[in-house]
């Protein structure tokens, strides 16, 4: 018997399995198969909703331990590359595996930067959203309307071709973004500065008002790039995993990234920091914090912000964000909400509730804060998350593409319906059941 595998004895037919343990700690799901009552038995299969306990894919991009509270791109670790690194040099190592040398990294920064314009066209549609439209919807549209200015992006088994997409998405997300700012505002759309860094080129797109120049406050401009970096990839969570089943269709990485976008906008997902605002709004003052933690404890509410699939300790990017949002207050001035949130973190860090379910601040929690401090509306904030993931879920999808192993994502259902049953003309149907127990099946 190989020691490294799994014996299984199915009490049904007495019959004994080995199922190879391969590494990394992983059983195929597919071996269940083989265990059968019967020749006509489908055989087992593996329940997961939610995939808490199944890995899709194999991937070298990131990785983290959440117990442990480590996230590396690469393997280089987060506090590492936003203590000395740029956004777009981070950008390029997700991409592409490596950090660039010199020679390699302005290169990139140019291809990246001659694709901040977006097609005319592009800035007539965005016009036709209504004036209130949030951000993030138009983000999500415009997005998923790119594929249409670049039918070449179907070719996704050409390289040349997932390159220039790759660039293509990272140029010009700011630009989409600060046009779906402004446009809330009625203001009109300002044309990127490529002499400009890659977020100083996206505040002066967001702030810039009749000044020849924009010059933006270089602490600011260096916050907003660390926040880039921490949020640029971030393994298998939703718009990662939405970007992968949607591109495994093979359709053209724009509809994928729209895809992406749209699951980041949930606020379980990169919504949560606009919620963790509301929230902090809502209770209004320190004082009013222990209320708010009981009716949490009660079930009533849940604590914006806090608690993570994964992380089971503290979010290494919520101690970064923690750091940076001081820095910005130096600048802007105190956002009081980081009182309430504080007080928040002190009274959920001592509590057993909290203790025992390993709920812990996530990046959420101070990115919120930080954004309305710099003058961002929190409609702003999953657009200012959904920026940098751009990156990650670029590369995210071109190893998928490339992965020999993966197909067209289809999961299994367990099928709980009802059994056979005949059509019957529309006068001699007995009135609808209502059972109890439909009524929360139908939508
Ligand atoms: N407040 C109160 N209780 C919580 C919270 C919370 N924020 N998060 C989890 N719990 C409780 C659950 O009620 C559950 O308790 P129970 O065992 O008594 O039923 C237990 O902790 C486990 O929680 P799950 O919901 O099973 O954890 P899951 O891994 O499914 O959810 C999630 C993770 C969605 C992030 C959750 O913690 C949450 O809703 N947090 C608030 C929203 C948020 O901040 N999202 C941002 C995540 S980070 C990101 O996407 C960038």
């Amino acid at each position: 018997m190989a020691k490294n595998s799994l014996s299984i004895i199915d009490n049904r037919t007495g019959k004994q399995y080995e199922i190879p343990i391969e590494e990394g700690g992983v059983i195929r799901a597919s071996y269940l198969r083989n265990i059968k009552t019967g020749p006509d038995d489908f055989g087992l299969m593996s329940y997961d909703p939610a995939f808490t306990n199944t890995a899709s894919c194999r991937s070298k991009i990131t990785f983290i331990d959440g117990e442990k509270g480590i996230l590396r791109y690469r393997g280089y670790p987060i506090e590492e590359l936003a203590e000395r690194s740029n956004y777009l040099e981070v950008a390029y190592l997700i991409v592409k595996g490596e950090l660039p040398d010199r020679k390699h990294y302005l290169a990139w920064e140019h291809n990246i930067k001659i694709h901040t314009m977006v097609h005319e066209n592009i800035k007539n549609f965005m016009q036709g959203f209504r004036y209130d439209a949030h951000p993030m919807g138009m983000l999500v549209g415009t997005i998923g309307a790119l594929s249409t200015f670049y039918p070449d992006a179907n070719n996704i088994h050409d390289l040349e071709s997932r390159r220039l997409q790759t660039r293509r998405l990272i140029g010009k997300l700011p630009t989409i973004a600060a046009f779906a700012y402004r446009h809330a505002l009625g203001f009109p759309y300002v044309y990127p500065d490529n002499d400009l860094s890659y977020t100083g080129n996206f505040l002066s797109m967001l702030f810039k008002m009749t000044e020849l120049k924009y010059k933006p406050n270089p602490t600011l401009e260096r916050a907003l790039d660390v926040l880039f970096i921490l949020h640029a990839d971030h393994e298998q969570n939703c718009s990662a995993n939405a970007m992968r089943a949607v591109g495994s269709s093979q359709v053209d990485p724009y509809s994928a990234v729209a895809a992406a976008t749209a699951a980041l906008y949930g606020p379980l997902h990169g919504g949560a920091n606009e919620a963790v605002i509301r929230m902090l709004m809502e209770i209004g003052s320190p004082k009013n914090v222990p209320a708010f933690i009981k009716a949490v404890k009660n079930g009533e509410r849940r604590l914006m912000g806090f608690g993570h699939r994964i992380y089971k300790s503290y979010d290494p990017r919520a101690k970064i964000v923690k750091r940076i949002a001081y820095e910005v207050f130096d600048v802007t001035g105190r956002n009081p909400l980081i009182d309430i949130a504080l007080e928040l973190e002190r009274i959920a860090l001592e509590d057993d509730y909290f203790v025992t379910r390993k709920l812990y601040p996530n990046v959420d929690f101070y990115t919120g804060v930080t954004y309305q401090a710099m003058g961002f509306p929190m409609t702003m904030f999953p657009v200012l998350f959904a920026i940098p993931r751009t990156s990650g879920w670029m590369a995210q999808w071109a190893e998928m593409v490339r992965d020999p192993e993966q197909k067209i994502a289809r999961p299994r259902q367990v099928y709980t319906g009802e059994n056979l049953r005949h059509w019957i003309p529309i006068d001699e149907r007995p009135e609808p059941l209502m059972r109890e127990d439909a009524v929360s099946d139908r939508i």
